[in-house]
């Protein structure tokens, strides 16, 4: 703990949230019923979704840029974002009356784009670079560098990791003396939300354990700790696209090899299947890094009975047009949407055959794609179907063979998935 003294301290935790008092919201920390009763313990939501800028990271941007010194903020601020960071410090740009040129990746969800030049005004300019964090980074870097603006790092500064780690402070208040959290489970993409609160609850919650959770698509943290520093992941998926960082920061890295938070990775498809119960039931809008938390309780329902527990929902930028490859993935994830390709004899009734034989009665045909081959005994068609139980898809593969249909399941990792998903 001695050495992060130098880096980020409790005490800085502590200043950050007093500079951002009148700045960011104290948002709700909600009980809530549906996973109380499922994993049989307390369950809290810390809904930073409810933030002015609908996640954590005005308190990382504000806490950082109130601090610059005339001559920085007058040279102008450069940012490198997934989206959220961006509206945090176009927020803060508007709110000190800095100048910002804001860097996003060219996928950056429309919704997030539209949120920074709300929040910026006049004060931001966007530029969409890039295909994931890490490039756009590479780039803003460089024009940090060869400009002399200021560079507001998304997470690898005291000042962000302190301001994230004010989350913290606010979950310690909110429960009180005497009520502590035994979990805090919170998401990573680069690490300066799980390493600010590690921090803050290593002089303030002790007995809280920290469970920092990442997509299995980007799992830098982990491969940082495996590697014994940062280091940067080939290729990631970048769906999860608040946390789809490549390489970890070296502060967080730092403070999380000394205070150890425990690192779980949950699949792209469970964070969908929880993000859409998120909404039917609570009526919670998360994107995906936001959903992380809540998705990581599954991994640990023996270790949380009868525990304490915050998830913290850390975003709520979803931009709508996502909605549909939340519920397919979501599907795929349960085990109710499959794909085949599949050898139809080229004779009259052989798709007849296949909706009466083989399919069951609820089986639903959500794709069918087939063009007609005249000169050939057998023409492939790609069909899609979704159950209504996982466990009839035993049945639908057998019906298949005993008709002695050719078919080929369409593997999650192949390209012809990618295409159709
Ligand atoms: C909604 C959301 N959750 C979690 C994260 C992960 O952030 P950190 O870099 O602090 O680990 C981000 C990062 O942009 C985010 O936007």
């Amino acid at each position: 703990m001695d050495d992060l003294t130098s880096t980020v301290s409790a005490q800085d935790i502590n200043d950050a949230y007093a500079r951002l008092l009148t700045v960011v919201r104290r948002t709700e920390l909600q009980p809530n019923d549906r996973l109380s009763k499922l994993y049989e313990c307390e369950v809290y939501l810390k809904r930073e979704d409810l933030q002015s800028v609908r996640s954590y990271k005005i308190r990382g941007a504000y806490n950082l840029m109130s601090q610059l010194s005339s001559s920085e903020r007058d040279a102008g601020i450069v940012c490198a974002s997934a989206g959220n960071h961006a509206q945090g410090v176009a927020l803060t740009c508007a709110l000190l009356g800095v100048c910002g040129s804001v860097y996003m990746p060219q996928n950056t969800p429309r919704q997030k784009i539209d949120r920074v030049r709300a929040f910026g005004g006049d004060n931001v300019e966007i530029e969409l670079i890039g295909d994931t964090f890490d490039d756009t980074y590479a780039v803003a870097a460089q024009y940090s560098r060869e400009t002399g603006k200021t560079f507001v790092h998304p997470f690898d500064d005291p000042r962000i990791v302190a301001g994230q780690g004010t989350v913290a402070c606010e979950i310690a208040e909110q429960l009180g003396a005497g009520n502590e959290p035994d979990f805090i489970f919170a998401p990573v993409g680069g690490g300066g939300l799980v390493s600010g609160i590690s921090v803050f609850s290593a002089s303030a919650l002790k007995q809280v354990k920290i469970v920092g959770v990442e997509p299995a698509g980007a799992a830098c943290l982990q491969a940082a700790m495996a590697n014994h520093g940062p280091i940067t992941l080939e290729a990631i998926d970048t769906f999860v696209d608040g946390a789809a960082v490549r390489r970890a920061g070296e502060l967080p890295y730092n403070i999380c090899s000394q205070l150890l938070p425990e690192l779980v990775t949950v699949t792209e498809g469970a964070i969908c299947t929880e993000l859409i119960k998120l909404y039917q039931t609570e009526g919670v809008i998360a994107e995906p890094a936001g959903a992380l938390s809540v998705t990581a309780l599954a991994a640990f329902k023996d270790r949380i009975i009868g525990k304490r527990v915050v998830c913290i929902i850390s975003g709520g930028n979803n931009d709508i047009s996502r909605y549909p490859e939340i519920l397919e993935r979501s599907l795929i994830d349960q085990g109710l949407k499959h794909y085949f390709l599949i050898e139809f004899p080229q004779r009259p009734g052989a798709l007849r055959r296949y909706l009466d034989e083989a399919l069951g009665p609820d089986d639903d045909i959500t794709v069918f794609e087939y063009i007609k081959k005249s000169n050939r005994e057998y023409g492939p068609a790609l069909v899609g179907v979704e159950l209504t139980r996982n466990s009839d898809y035993l049945g639908l593969v057998e019906r298949m063979k005993a008709i002695g249909l050719r078919y080929e399941v369409i593997s999650r990792d192949s390209a012809l998935f990618r295409f159709v998903l």
